[in-house]
């Protein structure tokens, strides 16, 4: 494979030989000279490549490089007298490979729109601002497989198609390969390719904590799906989540990892991607930089619901959902703690049962389980995780409270009564990780293809 322009950009320039391979962002022409900008998604910046009109095509060459078009370069790489870049190509021989006729081609030298971009999705990745978005995601990606492996954790491929709804909250998409009027029937999966209704995962937890009890520390990720109907800048039918799951871990010690996690991806993305960073703190967040390494430096403030509730009857804000022990905290109420409270990220533990699933751990209260949230600016909700509960009968009284057949969850009952030990783990929403990195408002432009009510292109 030949450099791609990140490398050639990195070379000496000592006249070399070298050849480029990529998209024409901006041709203009001036006398005899023609300064042409060649991008290939390596990183945001492109090469200037230098024709002159000695070059045997040149006329021909000229009229056809509108931006879009895909170009082969051959040339010399030499220092560049230019502001901004320490090297161009000179320019030996240009082929043109692919046309992007300009009357059609979507993606003129202009601002678009997010909205605009989200109706072509497939031309998307190539504008600067989708194209730093996906190679910060890249980065942060690899660094969350980094983070775990040096830590000793084994990534466990959870299923994608499964029979149990690890949250419980009714919102698994159906997989079934029956006709739609067989549907109709009474107990219809009884005859459906696994013999039984199965669907969409919508969290590797429930698989993830077996392996723990084999293997002490997992973690998996991977698409998890959602069908839940809403339409914000923060939900998607189908996301990506980070689950590590760890054998001998209580809720503090679980909280120190998520925290460390964040640090982590924080100072690797800071490290690693300046330039497109650069792009976001000036032309969709202002003082992203400063952001990103506050959250990195300092420690996340700690408080329980029940003190996040008193925070927040206290601050005498004019919510629009009443502030009462009991309630879900909404996104306002989230977005006050960590945004207005404390300035920086917020990790609330310990919620009443009632509004957490059946596997969290009772607390000694009987009122209120080991869960734990984890708020930041912009976005609120950022993690969700808990200490498990790990005691055989609790377990089974909360399952029966939850109106959960314990039959099919024997499985899981059977970790409680072999072997059983303390556990936690928790869910990273991937996408709202690279929105609040990048401060992209969207959560429908932090994903290739965003899946939401009534969209799912290609
Ligand atoms: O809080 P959640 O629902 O937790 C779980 O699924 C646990 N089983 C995770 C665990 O303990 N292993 O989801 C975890 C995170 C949320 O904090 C949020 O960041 C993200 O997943 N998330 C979504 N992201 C995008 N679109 C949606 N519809 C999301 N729902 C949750
Ligand atoms: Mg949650």
């Amino acid at each position: 494979m030949k450099p791609t322009i990140k490398e050639l950009l990195q070379l000496e320039p000592f006249k070399q030989s070298v050849e480029v391979q990529g998209w024409v962002r901006t041709c203009r022409s001036s006398g005899n000279l023609c300064f042409i900008e060649v991008t290939d998604g390596s990183c945001l910046a492109g090469i200037q490549v230098v024709a002159e009109s000695v070059l045997e095509n040149y006329t021909t060459i000229v009229k056809q490089l509108a931006t879009g078009v895909s170009v082969l370069v051959g040339g010399i790489l030499v220092p560049s007298p230019a502001k901004g870049q320490a090297v161009e190509v000179q320019a030996e021989s240009i082929t043109l490979v692919g046309d992007a006729d300009p009357a059609v081609y979507p993606l003129q030298k202009k601002r678009h729109s997010f909205e605009f971009l989200r109706s072509i999705s497939h031309l998307r990745p190539r504008t600067n601002a989708l194209g730093a978005v996906m190679r910060i995601r890249s980065a942060l990606s690899f660094a969350v497989h980094r983070f775990f492996n040096e830590r000793g954790f084994f990534q466990i491929h959870t299923p994608i198609i499964t029979t149990s709804d690890c949250e419980g909250a009714g919102e698994m998409f159906t997989v079934t390969a029956l006709d739609p009027e067989k549907l109709q029937q009474q107990n219809p999966f009884v005859d459906d390719f696994f013999g039984q209704r199965a669907g969409l995962t919508v969290s590797g937890q429930l698989q993830a904590e077996i392996y723990a009890h084999s293997h002490g520390r997992v973690y998996t990720f991977g698409p998890t799906f959602r069908a839940e109907n809403s339409n914000t800048s923060r939900h998607l039918a189908e996301f990506w989540m980070v689950e590590p799951e760890m054998a001998f871990c209580d809720l503090s010690c679980n909280a120190a990892v998520a925290e460390e996690l964040i640090g982590e991806l924080l100072t690797t993305v800071l490290d690693e991607c300046s330039d497109d960073l650069a792009l976001f703190d000036t032309f969709v967040s202002k003082g992203l930089f400063e952001k990103l390494e506050r959250a990195a430096d300092r420690s996340f403030i700690r408080m329980t619901y029940t003190e996040a509730i008193g925070e927040l009857k206290k601050a005498r804000k004019d919510f629009a959902f009443p502030v009462n022990w009991g309630i879900d905290l909404q996104a306002e109420h989230e977005r006050f703690l960590c945004e207005e409270l404390a300035g920086r990220p917020v990790i609330v533990t310990n919620y009443p049962k009632a509004i957490k699933p059946f596997y969290m751990r009772l607390d000694d209260d009987g009122k209120t389980v080991a869960a734990m949230d984890i708020l930041v600016p912009g976005i609120g909700e950022l993690i969700g995780g808990s200490q498990r509960e790990e005691r055989l009968q609790i377990l089974q009284k909360r399952m029966e409270e939850a109106g959960l057949a314990q039959e099919e969850y024997d499985w899981y009952l059977d970790l409680r009564r072999f072997g059983s030990v303390p556990h936690a783990g928790f869910g990273l929403g991937f996408e709202r990780l690279v929105q609040f990195v990048t401060g992209m408002t969207n959560i429908r432009d932090v994903i290739p293809f965003p899946r939401t009510p009534g969209t799912a292109f290609c």
